[in-house]
């Protein structure tokens, strides 16, 4: 039986997308290795999002040619967005690198990694027509890091084309996958014991299947029984309608969660991303959600450094960061994307202001984190348990609906588990507090 390690970077979708692969390979006589010195194959599921990204799965490759050396007969893959990305540049960066795979062929992955064991041969597989997987995996409950929450794709790829992004060359255009299929896929998995679903998108407020838009998707899938909570990443802020925020203010079990990236607070620069929103418009959809739904919590990301963006552009952001009061934001310092509009444009924002600015911004954040999270001091909260803290296993650590992260002690593993747990103290990271028995 040969066995297998994934290596997983980048976002939720690559989480994602390792458990269906690890799911097709057991199907297909694979074993899990628990690290990659005892593997046959070694995977490497990437992101191409910023340049840094890549590089770090560069020297990482880089550092397999001894054991590939050692163990000549170890396949060693490249997937993910690198891969669709990449394609043959990265056989010819890292020699002994066996096999690369875009994200539309993983389900012929075995086939793949057989011909390049069998064949001693380079294997590239990178085209987006013909068999472009639609989403229809079986769910191998082996493959799953936990039974109690689970994500599931709804749609892949993405048509809005903001100008520094690269993910609609790699990812593809937008195709959403019918809503029998995503509620057949929920049920399975809640009659194994899931609790909690993540519904993922690239840009998820653009699902369409026939007449169904997201918030058909959200009723039908928080119908399911067994289930208790059903959230959904990421959402642009120019198609969040009234309809999807009342959808989440009328159903209990869709979470009060947004991830909404403002990007930027210049209108300039909203306009030089094309984001189709202004600062303005932004800010009154976050206070139309917080009135529908009062418990809502919205985080957000932010781009600094974008070409052109002056000290006043910048000021604008964080303006924008002081009046939103996200519970959290996520800061990328623009990265030049190869084949994207911005390429055109002078990277003209030095590394050191770059970083500067990305220091301020998360300073701010986390002084409004803090405060936020003081607000909450007194009161009782339900969490669904996700399990023992890493650094301190007596602690449990869990969520609120609204994703707050909560901690709080206990003798039991509580996995899985909803408890109600009353808040006595706060950092701009979590909430601690007791569980109310
Ligand atoms: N699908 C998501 C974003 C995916 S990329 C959405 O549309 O919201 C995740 C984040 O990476 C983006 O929100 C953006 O903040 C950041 N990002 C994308 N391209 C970037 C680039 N070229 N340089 C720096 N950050 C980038
Ligand atoms: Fe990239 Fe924009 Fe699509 Fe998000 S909406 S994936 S940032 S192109
Ligand atoms: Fe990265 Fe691809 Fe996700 S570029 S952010 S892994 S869609």
């Amino acid at each position: 039986m040969r066995k297998v390690y994934i290596h997983t970077f980048g976002c939720q979708m690559n989480k994602l997308d390792s458990e269906l692969i690890l799911g097709e390979l057991l199907e297909n006589g694979y074993e899990l290795a628990d690290e990659e010195s005892t593997a046959d194959v070694i995977l490497f599921n990437t992101c191409s999002v910023r340049e840094h990204a890549e590089e770090r799965v560069y020297s990482r490759l880089s550092s397999l040619k001894k054991l590939k050396e050692e163990r000549p007969n170890v396949i060693i893959g490249l997937l993910g967005c690198m891969a669709q990305k990449e394609k043959k540049n990265a056989l010819n960066r890292i020699a002994h690198l066996d096999l690369v795979c875009g994200p539309h062929r993983y389900k012929i992955l075995p086939v793949l990694i057989q011909a390049a064991a069998d064949q001693r041969q380079k294997v590239i597989e990178t085209s987006l027509k013909g068999l472009t997987d639609n989403g229809n995996y079986t769910r191998n409950p082996q493959a799953q890091t936990n039974t109690f929450q689970n994500y599931v794709r709804v749609m892949r790829g993405c048509n809005n084309g903001c100008s520094y992004c690269i993910v609609p060359s790699v990812r593809g255009p937008v195709t959403s996958r019918p809503v029998a299929e995503i509620v057949d896929e929920v049920k399975l998995l809640a009659d194994n014991g899931c609790r909690e679903i993540t519904l993922l998108g690239q840009n998820i407020t653009t699902y369409k299947s026939g007449k169904n838009t997201l918030t058909n998707v959200l009723k039908k899938v928080s119908r399911v029984s067994g289930l208790d909570r059903v959230r959904f990443i990421t959402s642009h802020p120019a198609y969040v309608t009234q309809e999807l925020l009342e959808t989440m203010g009328g159903h209990d079990k869709i979470c009060s969660y947004l991830h909404m990236p403002a990007q930027s607070g210049s209108d300039r620069i909203l306009k030089e991303m094309g984001r189709g929103y202004t600062a303005k418009k932004y800010l009154g959809l976050v206070n139309q959600a917080r009135k529908i739904v009062p418990e809502i919590e919205i985080a957000s990301d932010f781009i600094v450094g974008f070409p052109g963006e002056t000290a006043k552009d910048f000021e604008a952001t964080a303006e924008l960061i002081k009046k939103a009061r996200f519970q959290n934001c996520f800061v990328f310092q623009y990265s030049p994307r190869p084949g994207t509009k911005a390429m055109s444009l002078d990277d003209n924002v030095t590394t050191e202001s770059k970083k500067e600015r990305n220091n301020l911004l998360l300073k701010i954040q986390s002084e409004i984190s803090a405060a936020r999270k003081q607000e909450l001091i007194g009161q009782t909260l339900e969490v669904l348990v996700e399990g023992p803290s890493k650094k301190k296993p007596e602690r449990q650590t869990g969520r609120t609906k609204n994703n707050f992260i909560v901690v709080f002690e206990s003798d039991e593993d509580l996995a899985g588990q909803l408890v109600q747990v009353k808040i006595d103290a706060a950092t701009a990271l979590t909430l601690r507090g007791k569980i109310q028995k």
